[in-house]
């Protein structure tokens, strides 16, 4: 089973410093995690690094507005994405941040050379600036109505109420997001990367198999539309690095993002003495692949190659590109709480079922993934702990009570085995080709057939019968063998659940040179205790975690959004409304727009703070029915605790009417 030692680093996509880890981000890497977990099992010497985006606008300002310094805010963030990672099971070599010296040296240096070759040039551009905020503002940070369908509060790119994509100069009354100025147009000069001179050399990786068959389209269509300069540099005032040699000019945040790939694994090298130049020189015969999301293959696939080129380092050997998660069949929601941080999840759910699930799912292809909660909960149920730990839980009793945990000194069935680590072969290739689903069917495939091994042989019955001590440990024996086979497979997937079984079979199955071990099986030899390695996925669990995920949809469109704005049958079932009897009104000292009502919804009475004070006098109201949110979460106001709100309508002011039910209502009943 061995081969050629190989050299290999893999990076996943960077993510940015000012928000949290969510289940969309998981799948890179989770899929990264077990494919560098994969090469490093067959031996080869595999490193994985990553690191925080820690620059740009975004950044500065989020900083600005919570009131620190970005370097305070990046650190923070930092933290909370290591422990995400690290509780997934995600093993980096390295995970480090694009604001360090490693980078700020590298990019510097990828841009001199490029501006030594001749490959930047300069011009002057005319941008959307805020004149009170003194800052040029980037497309996210201008709103106004769209020019096609008049949606306001749509932002400068893309209308999201009708799918118009435009420039931020179409808007029609554009503010600045940020001091709701009317933006100004302003000169500047800028500095472009001539993407263009690496036309014959981006053809040719790109003919070299080194990205997907869909990309390769979508890179002819580039080539077809012909390669643009790229801006690369922004004005002051940036969170990032100063571009050597100018004035207030900073490296746009996307030039030294995947340069934070090489000052990840620089920093590695210079903790463990690895040689950074054997994996980064021109003619180096190590490998270098990254995973990443479909929407960043341009960055990618044509600046990222063209300009390790263009300062004398060696291309990508793969850029592997994914489609986005939906889940249950839609968009990530807020509003449905499909939405999830990964923090979210930790708390509710064990990690290696997530990682199960993807990789029962993932293939090669840029295809979208769907994450379905009960095509999860039984996937994970009848694979993970129907087939595959239920192979181990029916032989390992009977081996510890009756053999003193020894295993028996043969194979019962060689055959089988044999069929068993001869599948090493065909799954090692699906793992190294990113085709992970089709590992996982053929693993469950093998669990099948361990299992009616056991069926057939009915460990139980013999145990029973008390004589045939000899076959019960051969068969329990040959069982727990092969369970050890499926759990080296499964390994790079399940490393917790990896390392449970190892202590449990008393050998290594998740380590250096494992799978070839395989080869000689566990005879004579004594495993360890058993204890559960997978519990079933308990439903309410996940209702939980899809409970606390959910929160308002933020939406940047003004009232017009209609397919945003609803909320569905389920939501709307939740409020409980009644008819309340005003039993008391009454002035609130101190508050000019309130009222105090007493109101009366049949089996309690409850007090209510209502903003009426202008349209009503108490007296009118005293005795009258209206329609309350009885479920509203009691909230603490300056003047008391207010238990519910009354449902009125109209524009404000002296013109609200407080909704009354017709005829008939009694308090306290529902209103549907
Ligand atoms: O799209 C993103 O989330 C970027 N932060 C990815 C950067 S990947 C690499 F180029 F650094
Ligand atoms: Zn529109």
């Amino acid at each position: 089973m061995s081969s050629q030692k190989r050299k290999i680093l893999v990076t996943s996509a960077l993510p940015y410093a000012n928000g949290p880890i969510h289940l969309g981000h998981m799948v890179e890497y989770i899929q990264t995690d077990i494919w560098a977990r994969y090469q490093r099992l067959r031996s080869h010497e595999c490193y994985f690094v990553c690191a925080d985006d820690a620059h740009g606008t975004p950044i500065m300002l989020k900083a600005q507005a919570e009131g620190i310094a970005p370097e305070e805010l990046i650190e923070a963030v930092g933290e909370q994405h290591r422990a995400d990672f690290k509780d997934f099971g995600v093993n980096f070599d390295n995970y480090y941040t694009t604001h360090s010296e490693e980078n700020r040296e590298l990019a510097e240096f990828i841009y001199t050379q490029l501006e030594r070759g001749g490959h930047i040039s300069r011009r002057v551009i005319e941008q959307a600036f805020d004149p009170e905020k003194n800052i040029f503002l980037p497309d996210r940070f201008i709103k106004g109505e769209c020019p096609r369908c008049r949606a306001p509060g749509q932002y400068g790119d893309n209308c999201e109420n009708c799918g118009a994509t435009y420039s931020p100069n179409d808007l029609i009354n554009p503010v600045s997001v940020l001091s709701g100025a009317r933006p100004v147009r302003k000169n500047s000069e800028h500095l472009f990367f001539k993407l263009n001179d690496f036309e014959d050399m981006l053809k040719e990786w790109t003919r070299g198999k080194h990205v997907q068959e869909e990309a390769r389209n979508k890179l002819q269509e580039w080539f077809d539309a012909g390669l643009r300069d790229w801006d690369i540099s922004r004005e002051a005032p940036y969170f990032g690095f100063r571009i050597p040699n100018e004035t207030d000019k900073y490296f746009y945040v996307w030039l030294d993002a995947p340069i934070g790939y090489l000052a990840s694994f620089r920093n590695l090298c210079a903790r463990t003495g690895l040689d950074f130049d054997e994996f980064l020189k021109a003619d180096s015969r190590a490998e270098m692949y990254h995973f990443i999301g479909k929407d960043i293959l341009y960055f990618h696939a044509l600046f990222w190659p063209a300009m390790l080129t263009g300062a004398g380092f060696r291309a990508p050997s793969g850029v592997f590109a994914h489609g986005f998660l939906t889940v249950n069949g839609q968009k990530m929601s807020k509003s449905r709480g499909t939405f999830i941080q990964a923090r979210t999840y930790l708390d509710h759910l064990n990690p290696e079922y997530l990682r199960y699930y993807f990789a029962a799912k993932l293939n090669d292809r840029i295809e979208d993934l769907d994450l379905n909660f009960d095509d999860f909960t039984q996937r994970v149920n009848s694979d993970l702990v129907g087939k595959v730990v239920n192979v181990a839980s029916r032989c390992a009793g009977f081996i510890a009570k009756r053999f003193a945990g020894m295993l028996s000194d043969g194979l019962m069935d060689e055959a089988l085995y044999k069929e068993f680590i001869d599948a090493r072969i065909r799954i090692g290739k699906s793992y190294e080709n990113r085709e992970f689903s089709r590992c996982m069917r053929d693993i469950m495939t093998l669990a099948d057939k361990a299992n009616q091994f056991i069926a057939e042989h009915r460990p139980w019955e013999i145990a029973k019968e008390g004589t045939r001590g000899d076959e019960l440990q051969s068969i329990c024996s040959q069982g727990l063998n092969l369970f050890r086979v499926l759990i080296a497979y499964l390994s790079p997937v399940l490393p917790q659940t990896a390392y449970g079984a190892e202590s449990f079979l008393n050998c290594s199955v998740s380590g250096s040179g494992d799978w070839d071990a395989l080869d000689q099986p566990l005879v004579s030899h004594r495993i360890g205790s058993y204890s559960h390695l997978i519990q079933r996925v308990d439903t309410k669990a996940i209702d939980a975690m899809i409970e606390s995920s959910k929160q308002p949809e933020t939406t940047n469109t003004g009232t017009v959004n209609r397919t945003t704005n609803t909320i569905d049958i389920d939501q709307f079932g939740k409020i409980d409304l009644r008819v309340a009897r005003i039993v008391k009104a009454e002035y609130v000292e101190g508050a000019d727009k309130l009222l105090r009502l007493t109101l009366d919804i049949g089996d309690e009475a409850r007090t209510v703070f209502a903003g009426i004070r202008a349209a009503y006098q108490p007296d009118e109201l005293e005795g009258r029915l209206t329609v309350m949110v009885a479920n509203l979460e009691p909230r603490t106001m300056r003047f008391g605790v207010s238990e519910g709100m009354v449902l009125a309508a109209g524009p404000g002011d002296k013109e609200i009417f407080l909704l009354a039910p017709d005829h008939g209502a009694q308090p306290g009943m529902h209103v549907r």
